[in-house]
């Protein structure tokens, strides 16, 4: 479950902005549709995320919505068996959709990605934005105008997309409804039950281990882990000074609500001086330093 969620979000790259504690909320829903799956990753994936957090996924293999992380102890919040239908059919038209567009460009053996992102946010229980927009192969492929409104085609296959959505009546003006008034509802809904989630302030763990290879520099590695929200300064320092990492500095998404980052610096036989690690995050009254010999 967590290999495949690192992997899927590698692939996506970073997928939703990062938001803060400043009553500022987000609720993104990304699609994503390969006409050629490779490996163990389905045809067909959904994520919800409220800020940085996945709470839910569905893929084309089971066909059923799952709460995620922390999600999984929250009773009451969503009707799991009613979102795998609405899934269920927003993956054939997404799915459909990304035929189309092969069809078009006469590749239907070919291995192409569509992805859809959407969602709205809320700062201090007001709407501040909204979007619906899709990319295929990495590329703008269609977006939602919602003060036209209308779809606004990217790419030449986009036209005949438009054409095909806004053939159903009301169309543009129930996207346009589902971006202004339901889905903040949604998020309002989801928040009254997430907050605490959101909200959390778990302070990191530190860890410090060493490892040296005959006739190599040391490797000095600080790891910290089960730290949220995801904001956070560390780095080692030689004699007081701050060191450049040789490598680290990525925060990973743990899985299960929190995160986890490390830095490593590489330390010749002969450097006596002393090493430590710095820590500092927002659940910290003051900064974390482990020195290098409590590994
Ligand atoms: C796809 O094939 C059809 C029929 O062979 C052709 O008319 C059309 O121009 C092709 N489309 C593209 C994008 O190459
Ligand atoms: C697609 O697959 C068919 C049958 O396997 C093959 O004949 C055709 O050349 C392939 N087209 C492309 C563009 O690879
Ligand atoms: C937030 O906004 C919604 C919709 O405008 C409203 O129904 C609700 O009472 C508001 N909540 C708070 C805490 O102000
Ligand atoms: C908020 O959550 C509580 C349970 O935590 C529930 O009883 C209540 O109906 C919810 N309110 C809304 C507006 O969803």
């Amino acid at each position: 479950m967590v290999p495949v969620l690192l992997s899927l979000l590698l692939l996506l790259g970073p997928a939703v902005p990062q938001e803060t504690q400043d009553g500022r909320y987000s609720l993104t829903y990304v699609y994503t549709g390969l006409s050629k799956p490779v490996g163990d990753i389905p045809k067909f994936q959904a994520f919800g995320f409220l800020n940085d957090l996945s709470f839910f996924e569905y893929d084309s293999e089971d066909r059923r919505s799952r709460p995620l992380g922390p999600w999984r102890q929250v009773e009451g919040m969503e009707d799991w068996e009613q979102d795998s239908q609405l899934q269920k059919a927003r993956e054939d038209i997404f799915m459909q959709t990304l035929n189309d567009i092969t069809e078009y460009y006469n590749d239907s053996n070919g291995s192409h990605t569509l992805q859809g992102r959407f969602g709205c946010e809320i700062q201090n229980n007001r709407s501040t934005g909204a979007f619906w927009e899709y990319t295929y192969d990495e590329r703008g492929y269609i977006k939602f105008d919602k003060e036209i409104p209308a779809w606004i085609p990217l790419d030449p296959a986009a036209h005949i997309t438009k054409q095909k959505w806004e053939a159903e009546p009301d169309y543009v003006l129930r996207a346009k409804a589902y971006l202004e008034k339901e889905c903040p509802a949604t998020l309002r809904k989801y928040l009254n039950y997430s907050k605490s989630i959101l909200d959390r302030q778990d302070p990191p763990s530190v860890m410090v281990t060493s490892h040296q290879a005959q006739g190599e520099d040391k490797k000095l590695k600080c790891l910290a882990y089960s730290f949220y929200p995801r904001e956070i300064d560390m780095h080692w320092t030689r004699a007081g000074e701050v060191q450049e990492p040789d490598s680290g500095g990525d925060v990973l998404y743990s899985g299960n609500g929190t995160y986890q980052a490390w830095v490593v610096v590489q330390v010749s036989p002969k450097d006596t001086a002393p090493y430590s690690c710095y820590v500092q995050h927002s659940s910290l009254a003051q900064p974390l330093v482990v020195p290098e010999d409590a590994s």
